[in-house]
């Protein structure tokens, strides 16, 4: 049975999350997650995947060194090679903050083992004893998951769990990779579990929900009020297909619904909301306006009864505050007037300390868009800010911008951009001026195989005057990358998301290339 009502949380945006189509991070974006999700009390932190390229390998080992609280994990498959990579890369946790997982992994289902694998039980039964024993010789925290676990038959599943506790792991996770079980099916598994494996009470159980019937989060807290005691799951529920259990849904149904479900867990809720957007802003993928918890209507009462409800009791029709989520009204901040001074510390208030340079480049573009924009709110700063830090060690600048649109074409752009501290300008047509904007950059720095499968434009605030925030995503040959950029006008705003997106995808071309050196190198 389970120990006491502790959950652990189990963040895997940075692995899980990121394995799904345009969600990919690069080491800077991770790094700011990984942040985020270490001061909002996540327990463990699945950073990537180190075996899977140089880049993972290198998130992985970067997040170990900058993490304070949270155990930094690694994953690997059921392979000696990935086990000493995730080994190495965690490394520096330790140093750090003294702990770290690997996590192990091989699928258990009969369909996994026979088409997947093609291994037999006792195969798989050998590889899950020899990984975890490896594992076991880096650290002593492994966890191991049963892949396609849900799936798996009673009897099997029992002799793997057996196995690995044995071998010596601390946690046994029991994934519903494919998304297909209900909420009483998957918590029958895990009584059956604790009914039938001996040595259960040795390991934490976890569950490790896909949305693909959207019944992760019942599914993961059925396992919970089962006896499973960590919670696997990311921000915003990104993740593989239709995604992972939503982290801050998870939490906020633990914090809601404390009278069934009376569990404890680290997480300080108020943080959700920023780590929320910071999560849509690196990678374009926002949520929907009605997505429990983090959509932008979660709080919003539109109808006139319910309008009236809660004016006369708020518990009428909120179950939960905004305030307890950190969603608040962006407040009004700084005007025209305001000096570097207050710009300063207005920064800093909203957890912003920008060196001298990147502060000087940040107030310029603050006293250009106070001469645009009357009212200046937080939400505005942060993008500002954001938009600076996103391009402080770009190759590739933008510098200015004029368009021609209108209904009477042709439509204009003449772009001048800087590349590797040289300015080049173009003056090109297009249909419409966002096409020619683009056209523009791709004429000054030519990447023909690239192919734009995103343009997103959406306003940092009300009014007409708003800031436009762009996200705009390139993929080259299966290499994606996002870019954004922010401006009081949209096609500047456009510009430079392309920019920033171009300098992405170079540095990715030049990273996956040299890693491609590297390989011929040790290739006899
Ligand atoms: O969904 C899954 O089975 C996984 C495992 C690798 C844990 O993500
Ligand atoms: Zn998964």
């Amino acid at each position: 049975m389970a120990k006491n009502n502790d959950i652990i949380i189990f963040d895997t945006t940075l692995r899980d999350g990121e394995q799904s189509p345009g969600c990919s991070m690069n080491l800077e974006e991770k790094l700011i997650m990984a942040r985020l999700l270490d001061e909002m009390g996540v327990d463990v932190i699945e950073a990537g995947f180190p075996i899977a390229s140089r880049g993972d390998f290198e998130c992985v080992q970067e997040i170990a060194k900058v993490v304070k609280n949270a155990v930094v994990c690694g994953l690997s498959r059921a392979k000696t090679a990935d086990i000493e990579a995730s080994a190495e890369a965690i490394a520096p946790a330790f140093k750090a903050n003294g702990r770290g997982r690997i996590h192990t992994f091989i699928s258990t289902s009969p369909l996994h083992m026979k088409y997947k694998l093609q291994m037999s039980e006792d195969a798989v039964l050998e590889a899950i004893h020899e990984s975890v024993t490896t594992a076991r010789k880096f650290t002593d925290d492994v966890e191991w998951s049963a892949e396609d676990g849900s799936r798996t038959e009673d009897d099997f599943l029992c002799q793997a769990v057996e196995t690995a506790i044995k071998a010596g792991a601390t946690t046994i996770n029991i994934p519903d990779t494919v998304g297909y079980a209900l909420p009483a099916d998957y918590a029958a598994k895990f009584t059956m579990l604790m009914n039938r494996v001996p040595n259960i009470d040795k390991a934490i159980l976890s569950v490790h929900c896909h949305n693909d019937l959207g019944l992760a989060v019942a599914n993961s807290l059925a396992g919970v009020q089962a006896g499973a005691r960590q919670i696997e799951c990311t921000i915003n529920g990104i993740g593989e297909r239709a995604g992972n259990a939503a982290l801050e849904e998870v939490v906020m149904a633990m914090r809601t619904r404390a009278d069934d479900l009376p569990y404890k867990n680290n997480i300080e809720t108020t943080k959700i909301t920023k780590i929320s957007r910071t999560l849509s802003g690196i990678t374009g993928f926002n949520v929907q306006p009605n997505k429990a918890i983090v959509g932008a209507n979660a709080f919003s009462h539109e109808s006139g009864i319910h309008q009236d409800g809660v004016l006369k009791n708020v518990q009428t029709y909120e179950i939960m505050t905004p305030e307890s989520v950190g969603m608040k009204e962006s407040k009004l901040v700084l005007g025209k007037h305001s000096g570097r001074h207050a710009f300063k510390s207005k920064l800093e208030e909203l957890g912003y300390n920008l060196g001298d340079n990147a502060l000087q480049d940040a107030f310029k573009r603050f006293k250009d868009l106070a001469d645009k924009k009357k009212e200046i709110f937080e939400d505005d700063l942060i993008a500002l800010v954001e938009d600076e830090v996103a391009r402080a060690h770009e190759a590739m600048k933008f510098v200015s911008l004029q368009v021609r649109a209108g209904s009477e074409g042709p439509q204009m752009a003449t772009l001048t951009m800087e590349v590797d501290g040289e300015a080049h300008t173009q003056e090109v047509e297009g249909n419409g001026p966002v096409d020619a904007i683009f056209k523009a950059i791709r004429a000054i720095v030519p990447h023909p195989d690239a192919r734009l499968k995103l343009y997103q434009v959406h306003a940092v605030t009300g009014g007409t005057d708003a800031q436009a925030e762009v996200t705009v995503r390139l993929d080259e040959n299966g290499m994606t990358v996002n870019g954004q950029g922010a401006d009081a006008d949209t096609m500047v705003a456009s510009a430079r998301a392309y920019i920033n997106a171009l300098n992405k995808l170079i540095t990715k071309r030049g990273r996956i290339m040299s890693e491609e050196q590297d390989m011929r190198a040790v290739t006899p």
